[in-house]
């Protein structure tokens, strides 16, 4: 049972009917109807003192957040062999919000339809990645896998891109750092710099630039020391100019100056990233970062050499490596 107080609160503090029943569900309609429930018998205007025009207020906006809730559909993207019912949104991105389904995947729609070509580089991308991994098994843990597209739409229409769930236990890495503003230790750092280079090195096989290795796009699964390389509707061949670049993002000097990008591009990106995730008094590994993020692209080491590179380095710091538990401090 709620008191006034508490009833108040809810509805007051609502923005929006998902905000107070959850997400539209036709599965969840007993449980909204619940909560509705409990909230009005509290709130009625008979329960309440004649007097009480907030409770009043707040009554009359519950029911009809209530009715809002009950009457939503969620939103149905079609494609070719299949429809997905939006349910909530889970991220917002650079280009794109990613929305969770009534159903086992997840997919991210374009903001704006002037946006979709990037949409469709990065179908390419996750195309030319999965077709590398059918051969690579070992490195499709660390790509998203495309499921489906909306393929071309009408003009005006959204782009949207089905991809396999990265949702339980995955945190950005931009969710680590919040949670770390002093920096990580060097040995936790450590097993998510390996990965990302392994994810990038094997893109680099294949001549793809990532080309936004930021942290909002690194995926991390704290428990099983999990790197996922996303986002990569900036992705080109190397060689090629970027479709596009993003305001929020810290670029190499090729990029500011206009010119191609290429493999060395993506090694200057996740070494910022390096420099701004590890703690102050990570000198050596430090050291490392500025190494790979010199001006000239053609003095930057290759993402395959740094392989070898980053463990020797990592032998020499910390000696055999063991797994050493990470997690986010409750409440981040
Ligand atoms: N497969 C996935 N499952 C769950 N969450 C995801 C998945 N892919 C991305 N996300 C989350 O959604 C956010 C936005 O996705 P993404 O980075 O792919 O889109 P974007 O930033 O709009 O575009 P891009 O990074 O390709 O330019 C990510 O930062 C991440 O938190
Ligand atoms: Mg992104």
């Amino acid at each position: 049972m709620f008191t006034r107080d508490e009833a108040l609160d809810r509805v007051e503090r609502a923005g929006s009917a998902t905000d107070l029943f959850g997400p539209f569900d036709p599965a969840r309609r007993k449980e909204a109807q619940q909560l509705y429930r409990r909230l009005a018998a509290v709130l009625h205007p008979d329960r309440v003192d004649a007097g009480d025009t907030r409770a009043h207020a707040a009554s009359a906006e519950l029911t009809r957040l209530h009715h809002e809730w009950q009457h939503a559909e969620p939103v149905e993207l079609h494609t070719a062999g299949a429809v997905y019912r939006l349910t909530d949104r889970h991220a917002v991105g650079s280009v794109a919000n990613v929305y969770r389904t009534d159903g086992p995947r997840v997919v991210k729609v374009a903001r704006d339809p002037a946006l979709n070509p990037l949409l469709h580089a990065e179908w390419d991308a996750l195309r030319r990645l999965t077709r590398f991994t059918a051969q690579h098994r070992w490195l499709r843990p660390f790509y998203p896998h495309l499921v489906d597209t909306s393929g071309d739409v009408s003009r005006g229409d959204r782009a949207f891109t089905v991809l396999e769930p990265l949702v339980d236990g995955f945190v950005t890495l931009a969710d680590v750092r919040r949670a770390f503003p002093d920096g990580l230790d060097g040995r936790d750092y450590a097993w998510m710099h390996r990965r990302l280079l392994r994810a990038i090195a094997g893109a680099h096989r294949i001549r793809l630039v990532h080309g936004a290795i930021v942290a909002d796009n690194v995926l991390v699964h704290p428990q099983k020391h999990g790197i996922v390389l996303a986002g990569w509707s900036f992705a080109v061949t190397a060689g090629e100019r970027l479709l596009a670049t993003s305001k929020a993002i810290t670029y190499p000097p090729e990029v500011h100056d206009g010119h191609p990008v290429t493999t060395a591009t993506d090694v200057h990106m996740a070494h910022t990233l390096m420099l701004d995730l590890l703690a102050h008094d990570e000198t050596r590994q430090r050291r490392f970062a500025r190494w790979c993020t010199q001006d000239a692209p053609d003095r930057r080491p290759d993402a395959v050499d740094l392989l070898s590179e980053y463990d020797d380095l990592l032998d020499d710091l910390y000696g055999e490596r063991t797994f050493r538990p990470f997690a986010l401090p409750t409440g981040a």
